[in-house]
Order: structure tokens, then C-alpha cells, then sequence
């Protein structure tokens, strides 16, 4: 990974993050054909605007527009980048905006890490999902066929905006799933953001994103900046993902369907119960968990018909998940509230029982 002096001290919120943005791009690229927006067709209907309303010489820049969705998010599509951008005569000093959930942001820097061998970008989520998670942390890729994130690299942005302005637009089903990943962090690393979202609405009114954006990214970012290429503390990001991960890969086969945050939900409360289990967390804080996260979350009764032969399934989906070390599925679990251990070897038994009583 290179240019670490960057690491984690590139993130700017709101009006700032544009004044940083506009002196970058007037200081730092030669030309503002030089610069180039990866966009989807939904973020140029509601956030491009946005953007140029705070930096109207963004006009000028080039525009590279993909479809939206996850389906989006392979190389192919990454050649049709690289071609665009080539048509557009990009060199190794062109910039890269990535403006969009976190499947632009990723597509975005996974090219950006490529073409020449590298060139600069710069994150602007606009999903809860992205600012929260999917922008922060280094990680780009794409899918390789069914294979998540199969092919990507550690790559660091120049810089990274967040407006939660652009949450205004976002459907509520994307806001679920970006809340699941908040969740997630208030309970590994910080309980009294654990505590201040559970009294939170799901709803898109920016107010009251602000403050909890903000502080939900600077939990992502101090742990990534501990361990950035994950090869220990980084992992208690995963708490929660080894068996959600598993069930959202699962249902995309059902009919009955669940979105990414549903599935990293039910993760959590079944790694939860195991913690209870096996690593010391009180009884009293999974039924805490479990009850504040059934509040935002009705799942229950997707998982409680589960066959035994579906759980079979499920717990082979994790056996190849590619996170897995000396063929062990590995578990990040909870101590307490606000505390997380990682590499936990869980027996299967165990895992089973989990998903047959978290619901
Ligand atoms: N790199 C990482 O560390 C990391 C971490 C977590 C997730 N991810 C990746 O992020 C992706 C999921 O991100 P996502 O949930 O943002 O999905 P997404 O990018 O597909 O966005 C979800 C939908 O919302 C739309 N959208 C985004 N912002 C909007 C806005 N402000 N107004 C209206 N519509 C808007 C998008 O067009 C899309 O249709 C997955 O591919 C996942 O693998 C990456």
C-alpha cells in the first residue's frame, strides 16, 4: 500500500470537505479535464447535483456513467472505465472522483489502483452504507463472477469527502443496510455509540445522521489505521459477516429475500448468542442486543424455518468464505459490549445450535 502518510488523515465533513476538495483540484490536477466523476444513473439524478452546486467548475470535468447495482461490479465494467478514460486521453496525474454508494467506490478505486499502474482518487459516498463503511478502509474490488471482492487491491484515496446531505435521497431499505454496519461498530469498539443508536428513527432526515456518521467513520477508521492490511486487529470489523455473509449468499438462492443489512443483522444476533457461549458476553447484553436490533430489524421469522439441510448449506457457504485461515471458519466475537476478540474458532455444533435458537 502506498502513500501511508495519507492514511486516515484525509477525511474532511460537509462544507469543509468541499473548501479541501475545490483547493485540491484547483492546486493539485493540471487541468480540469484531468478529472474525471464515476457515477451511477441514480447519483447523476440526485447527487451530481449536489456537488456541482457546491463546486460549480466540476462542470468542466469529465463524466463516466456505469448502471447501479451490485451486478455492475466486475472487471469488465472496470475495462469499460479504463477505455473511457483513455478515450478522455487520461495520464498517470488525472483524478478519479468517486461519487456514489459503495459499489462506485469501489469500482472507482480498484480502477484508479490500476490504470498506468495507479492513479489518484478521491471517495464522495453517497450511501449510509458508503460513508460508514465501504469508503473507508483502503479496500477496492470487484466481484468475480458469484465470488465477492475476489479481485481488488489496498489502495488509499486522496481524500475523502462526506456530505450526509446526500442521504436525502436515499431509499429506506439502503439506509437499513447502512445502520446495520453502525450497529456493528458501536458494539465492537464503543458502547455509548452503541446506547445513542438505539434511540435513533430510521428515516433520511440528514439532522440526524451528522453526528453519528461522524463518529461511526472515526471507529472504522482508528481500527483500520491499527491493522490496515488486516492481518489481525482489523479482523473484529468481520463480527457479525461470518455468518451473515453466509446467509445473504444463502438466500440470494430463495425466493424469500434479504437485504445485505438484514443478513449482517441476523449475523450478529446468532455471534452474538455464541459469545454468550464461548467468550464471556454476558447473557444480559445478548438479550440487550437481540431485543434493540428486533426493534429495527423484523427478521425473526426469515431464519426460524431453517431445515437442518439448510443449515448444513449455510455453514458450507462459510467453510469457503476466503477470510477462513488453516481451514477453521474464523469468528470475531464479542467480549463485552464495546469489546471484541478476533480469530475464534467456534465448533460447527455450536454454530448450528445459533442458528436454530436466534430467532
Ligand atoms: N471496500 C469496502 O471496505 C467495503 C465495505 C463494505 C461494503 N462494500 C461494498 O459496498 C457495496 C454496497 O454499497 P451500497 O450499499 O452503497 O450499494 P450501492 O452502491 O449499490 O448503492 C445502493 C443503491 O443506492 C443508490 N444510491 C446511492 N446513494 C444514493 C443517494 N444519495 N440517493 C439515491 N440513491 C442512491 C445507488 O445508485 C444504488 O442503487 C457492495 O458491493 C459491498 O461489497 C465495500
Amino acid at each position: 500500500m502506498e502513500n501511508n502518510n495519507r492514511k486516515g488523515k484525509n477525511i474532511f465533513f460537509h462544507e469543509n470537505g468541499y473548501k479541501i476538495l475545490k483547493n485540491y483540484i484547483t492546486n493539485q490536477v493540471d487541468s480540469i479535464k484531468n478529472t474525471f466523476i464515476l457515477v451511477d444513473e441514480k447519483i447523476h439524478k440526485y447527487c451530481l447535483p449536489i456537488l456541482f452546486n457546491q463546486i460549480d467548475f466540476l462542470k468542466k470535468s469529465n463524466l463516466i456513467q456505469i448502471k447501479s447495482g451490485e451486478k455492475e461490479k466486475n472487471i469488465n465494467t472496470c475495462i469499460r472505465i479504463c477505455k473511457n478514460l483513455e478515450k478522455f486521453k487520461a495520464t498517470r496525474k488525472s483524478l478519479i472522483l468517486n461519487l456514489g454508494g459503495g459499489v462506485i467506490t469501489d469500482i472507482g478505486g480498484f480502477v484508479a489502483s490500476i490504470f498506468k499502474r495507479g492513479i489518484r482518487f478521491i471517495n464522495i459516498p453517497t450511501s449510509l452504507l458508503g460513508m460508514v463503511d465501504a469508503s473507508i478502509g483502503y479496500k477496492t474490488g470487484v466481484n468475480l463472477d458469484s465470488i465477492k471482492n475476489e479481485i481488488g487491491s489496498f489502495y488509499i484515496p486522496e481524500l475523502l469527502i462526506i456530505d450526509t446531505n446526500f442521504l436525502k435521497t436515499l431509499p429506506k431499505k439502503e439506509i437499513i443496510s447502512g445502520m446495520a454496519e453502525m450497529f456493528k461498530h458501536g458494539l465492537i469498539a464503543n458502547k455509548d455509540f452503541w446506547i445513542s443508536l438505539n434511540q435513533i428513527r430510521i428515516n433520511n432526515h440528514h439532522n440526524q445522521w451528522y453526528d453519528l456518521v461522524n463518529t461511526s467513520i472515526l471507529i472504522k477508521q482508528k481500527i483500520v489505521d491499527k491493522d490496515p492490511k488486516e492481518k489481525g486487529f482489523r479482523k473484529i470489523l468481520n463480527f457479525g459477516h461470518t455468518i451473515g455473509h453466509a446467509l445473504e449468499s444463502f438466500f440470494l438462492k430463495k425466493t424469500e429475500k434479504i437485504s445485505h443489512g438484514e443478513a449482517i443483522i441476523m449475523g450478529i444476533i446468532c455471534e452474538s448468542w455464541i459469545s454468550s457461549k464461548i467468550n464471556g458476553l454476558p447473557i444480559n447484553d445478548y438479550k440487550n442486543i437481540k431485543s434493540t436490533l428486533s426493534k429495527f430489524y423484523p427478521i425473526e421469522k426469515k431464519i426460524s424455518n431453517l431445515s437442518n439441510s439448510e443449515i448444513e448449506n449455510i455453514i458450507m457457504i462459510m467453510d469457503h468464505d476466503k477470510k477462513n485461515e488453516k481451514n477453521k471458519i474464523q469468528f470475531s466475537l464479542l467480549r463485552e459490549i464495546g469489546n471484541c476478540s478476533y480469530n475464534c474458532h467456534v465448533p460447527y455444533s455450536l454454530i448450528k445450535e445459533s442458528l436454530r435458537k436466534c430467532n
